[in-house]
C-alpha cells in the first residue's frame, strides 16, 4: 500500500515546479511573425555578400569570382509551421530567384585577365527546420536541425576580357557554382539561427526589482509544441536576493484556455503575486506608520485622543489633547486568490496605537487585529488596464490595551466607512486605468483579459512598429 504513495511522491518531486507564467504562441502569431521575418530577411538579402569562389578549370586556368552581390531578388512568401516531431518550426520557401553581379579574375600561366559577370539563380527551394530547447539555466535555445536548398537553374554571363573565349565553358563549372550557392544559402540560414541563439543567451532570465528583489523567469520545462501552438512555462517568482528563500506555498498547475483567434496569450498564476507578497512580508516591508497629517481631509477623522473619545471614552481622560500614531502591519502574508471574474485579497493585519507625549515619547495605548477581505476586478478597455476594488469584510478585534478594555463595534463601523471612502477614491483612479505597456518595437492590440480559477489569462495581437532602422 505504501509503495505507490512513495512512487507518487518521487514523481511529484522529480517533475519539478509548475510554471507560474505561461506564454502561448498560436498559429496566428506564428504566421504574423513569419510575415515580419520575411520582410526582415528580404531587407537583409540586399546586403548579402557571398564569399569568393575560386578554382581551376582545365588544370591551367585559375579563376576567382569576387564581390558577388545581389541585384534583384524574387522572394516569395515562405511557409512556416509548428513542427511537433522535433519541438520546433519548419520553414520552407519555394521558387526563390536571385540575380547577382560580380567580377571575375583568371590566371593562366603568367597571364591575368578580368571582367564582370551576371548570374541568375532560378527556382531555389529552401527548407529549414529549427529545434527549440531549454538550457540548464532556463534559457530558451534554438538550433538548426536541418537545412536543405535546391537550385532549379543557373544562368551565367561573362563580360570583358577574354570572356568570349571561356563563355562556352560555363556549362562546365555551372554545377560547381550551383553547389556553392546551395551551401551559402544553408550557411546563411544556420548563421542567422546561431545569431538568434546568441541573442537568446544574452537575454536575462532574472530581472532586478529595486535593490533587493528579483523576478525570476527561467523556463521550468521544455517548450511544448503541437500543430497549433507553442507553449512556454516560466517560473514567474519574486525573490529576495539576500535570503533567496522560497515561499511556503507552491505554484499550482493551470491550463491555458484555447485562444486561437489571438496571436499570443500569457497566463499569470496567483502564485506570482503571492510570491511578491511573501517577499515584501518577509522583508518587513508590509508595515506603515500612520500619522494624523496623513489622513486625507475628506475623511473628517483626526488621529488624536479627543477624536477617539466617542469610541474609547477613557482615552481622552487619561491622555487629554494628544496626537496619536498608528503602526499598521501584516500579521500574515497577504494572499491573493484568483477566482473566475474576480481576485480576492485577504489581509490579516494589526494596528498598534500610540499617544505622542509633548516630549516626543510614544506611549502605547492598545493593539487591534484588523482582518479584511478585498475583491478586485481587472479588465482591459480602450487599450487601458482598468480595475475596481470592493471591501468585502472588515473586522476589528481588541488584542491588548493599556487604557482598559473597550467595545470595538462603533470604531469598526467608522473605520470601515473610512476605508470605503478611500476605496471609492481609488476606484476613480482605477476606472481611468493605465495605458498598456508599449515596447520600442511592438505594441499590443485587441487585448483581452480573463480572470480564471488560479490565474489571469491575457490574450492579444501584437503589432510591430517599423522604425527607420528596420527591425533589430
Ligand atoms: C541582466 O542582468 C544583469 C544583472 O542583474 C544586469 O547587469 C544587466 O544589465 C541585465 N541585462 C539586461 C539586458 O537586462
Ligand atoms: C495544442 O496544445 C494546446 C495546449 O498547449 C491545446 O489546447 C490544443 O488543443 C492542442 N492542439 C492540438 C491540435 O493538439
Ligand atoms: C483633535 O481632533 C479634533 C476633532 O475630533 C479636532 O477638532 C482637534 O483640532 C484635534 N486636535 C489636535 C491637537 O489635532
Ligand atoms: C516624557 O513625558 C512622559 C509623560 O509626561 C514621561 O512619562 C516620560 O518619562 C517623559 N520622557 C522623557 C524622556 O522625558
Ligand atoms: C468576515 O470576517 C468574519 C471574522 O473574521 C468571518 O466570521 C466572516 O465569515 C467573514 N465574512 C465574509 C463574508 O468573509
Amino acid at each position: 500500500m505504501l509503495r505507490p504513495v512513495i512512487v507518487l511522491m518521487l514523481v511529484s518531486f522529480t517533475c519539478g515546479e509548475n510554471p507560474a507564467v505561461q506564454v502561448t504562441l498560436t498559429n496566428k502569431g506564428l504566421q504574423y511573425g513569419k510575415h515580419v521575418g520575411a520582410g526582415w530577411i528580404q531587407e537583409r538579402l540586399d546586403h548579402v555578400t557571398f564569399p569568393d569562389i575560386s578554382g581551376t578549370i582545365l588544370r591551367i586556368i585559375h579563376y576567382t569570382l569576387s564581390g558577388v552581390t545581389i541585384t534583384k531578388c524574387d522572394f516569395p512568401e515562405p511557409s512556416v509551421e509548428f513542427y511537433q516531431d522535433i519541438t520546433g518550426f519548419k520553414t520552407s520557401i519555394s521558387g526563390l530567384s536571385v540575380a547577382v553581379t560580380g567580377s571575375w579574375i583568371t590566371k593562366t600561366g603568367g597571364i591575368h585577365d578580368r571582367g564582370s559577370f551576371n548570374l541568375a539563380i532560378f527556382n531555389m527551394d529552401v527548407t529549414s527546420v529549427v529545434k527549440l530547447g531549454k538550457e540548464a539555466d532556463g534559457h530558451l535555445s534554438v538550433t538548426s536541425a536541418h537545412c536543405e536548398a535546391q537550385v532549379g537553374n543557373v544562368d551565367i554571363r561573362f563580360q570583358g576580357g577574354a570572356s568570349w573565349m571561356f563563355q562556352p565553358f560555363v556549362k562546365y563549372f555551372k554545377g560547381r557554382i550551383e553547389g556553392e550557392i546551395k551551401a551559402s544559402i544553408c550557411s546563411f540560414v544556420e548563421e542567422s539561427i546561431v545569431n538568434v541563439e546568441y541573442h537568446l543567451q544574452a537575454m536575462n532570465v532574472s530581472f532586478d526589482v529595486g535593490e533587493n528583489f528579483a523576478f525570476d523567469l527561467p523556463l521550468t520545462g521544455m517548450p511544448v509544441i503541437n500543430a497549433s501552438s507553442l507553449n512556454l512555462g516560466l517560473k514567474g517568482e519574486f525573490y529576495n536576493m539576500k535570503s533567496h528563500t522560497d515561499p511556503p506555498f507552491k505554484a499550482q498547475p493551470f491550463t491555458m484556455p484555447k485562444q486561437p483567434g489571438y496571436m499570443l496569450s500569457v497566463g499569470l498564476s496567483e502564485f506570482t503575486l503571492n510570491s511578491a507578497s511573501y517577499v515584501l512580508y518577509s522583508a518587513d516591508l508590509l508595515q506603515a506608520i500612520i500619522t494624523d497629517s496623513m489622513i486625507p481631509p475628506y475623511l473628517h477623522m483626526h488621529l488624536n485622543t479627543s477624536w477617539m473619545g466617542p469610541y474609547i471614552p477613557q482615552l481622552p481622560k487619561m491622555f487629554p489633547g494628544l496626537l496619536m500614531n498608528l503602526q499598521v502591519y501584516a500579521r500574515e502574508v497577504p494572499m491573493f486568490s484568483f477566482q473566475p471574474g474576480v481576485v480576492k485579497l485577504s489581509f490579516r493585519g494589526a494596528v498598534k496605537a500610540f499617544a505622542i507625549q509633548p516630549n516626543g515619547t510614544q506611549t502605547p495605548l492598545f493593539k487591534l487585529n484588523v482582518d479584511s477581505q478585498l475583491s478586485g476586478k481587472v479588465w482591459i478597455a480602450g487599450g487601458r488596464l482598468k480595475g475596481s476594488v470592493t471591501l468585502d469584510n472588515f473586522t476589528l478585534t481588541l488584542v491588548s490595551s493599556e487604557v482598559g478594555t473597550f467595545q470595538t463595534d462603533t470604531l469598526e463601523h467608522v473605520m470601515k466607512a473610512g476605508m470605503m471612502l478611500v476605496i471609492a477614491k481609488l476606484n476613480v483612479e482605477l476606472g481611468t486605468g493605465v495605458v498598456l505597456p508599449r515596447m520600442r518595437h511592438a505594441q499590443l492590440v485587441n487585448t483581452v483579459l480573463g480572470m480564471e480559477k488560479g490565474f489571469i489569462a491575457i490574450s492579444s495581437d501584437a503589432e510591430l512598429l517599423k522604425t527607420d532602422r528596420g527591425f533589430n
